[in-house]
């Protein structure tokens, strides 16, 4: 596991873009895994800015997004097929048809989980898994307590998780209380995985993630179990991390 501590959240956004460019640069027909959230938006920013300045190239790269809210339609603001369109495919080169995002509407949720874990393999499976992480270890939507055999399926989210989100709605009862996620054995199967964490909330579970034992209660902590993991870790993120890697 490499880890990095990033001064801010620009150093921790500009080297999770290189990292990003650099995979596609080398691999343009890489299989991207991406995440929702706080974390990476300006991550994303400055992938946009490399499309437009250098003219990264995404016309050959296929995405798979790590999990979707259960009952939002795609046009729904707080849906995170809305928050990748505004952030990040509409700014660049994607081809429309390699954009992969689990379907909050499926009538036949069991179904839609299975396509999209066969659409991933068919794909040849996740070249970099971006990753952010919550304040009880998630990565994607397991919570803790997540069977770490799970591939893509519906989850229920944690009051903890509920409760950070709403800070993004109008009305906190508004917020899902189901997803769609990409499961633990999926994510697993990422043949690199970049890990994101930015701000004081996340110390503990970062802390927990690197250090503590590999346990369901900290869903995160499987990554020591990788073999190509970069943790990205924020000042304030890494607070309790500092003297362990001095
Ligand atoms: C998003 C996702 C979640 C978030 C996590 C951190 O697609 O899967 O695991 O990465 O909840 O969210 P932020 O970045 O908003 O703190």
């Amino acid at each position: 596991m490499r880890i990095i501590i990033a001064k801010d959240y620009e150093e921790l956004s500009a080297r999770a873009a290189m990292i990003v460019a650099g995979q596609v640069c080398l691999k343009p027909n890489s299989v991207l895994g991406l995440a929702t959230g706080s974390t990476p938006l300006l991550m994303y920013e400055k992938l946009v800015e490399m499309h437009r300045t250098v003219g990264l190239d995404f016309s050959e790269a296929i995405s798979f997004n790590l999990d979707e809210y259960l009952g939002l339609p795609p046009e729904d603001e707080h849906s995170y097929h809305w928050y990748m369109h505004r952030n990040f495919f509409r700014h660049i080169n994607i081809n429309p048809e390699n954009i992969h995002i689990p379907d909050g509407m499926a009538k036949d949720v069991e179904r839609e989980c299975g396509e999209y874990d066969r659409a991933i393999h068919a794909a040849g499976g996740i070249d970099l898994q971006v990753l952010g992480i919550g304040t009880n270890g998630h990565i994607g939507f397991n919570e803790p307590d997540i069977k770490f055999e799970a591939t893509t399926h519906k989850v229920k989210l944690d009051q903890e998780t509920v409760t950070a989100n709403s800070r993004f709605f109008a009305d906190p009862a508004e917020v899902p209380r189901y997803a769609i996620s990409m499961g633990i054995k999926t994510i697993m199967h990422a043949k690199r995985i970049l890990l994101l964490a930015n701000g004081e909330t996340k110390a503990g579970a970062i802390y927990k993630t690197l250090y503590r034992g590999i346990t369901p209660e900290t869903p995160a902590s499987i990554l020591q179990l990788h073999q190509d993991v970069t943790v990205i870790v924020e000042e304030s993120a890494a607070k309790y991390i500092q003297k362990n890697i001095a």
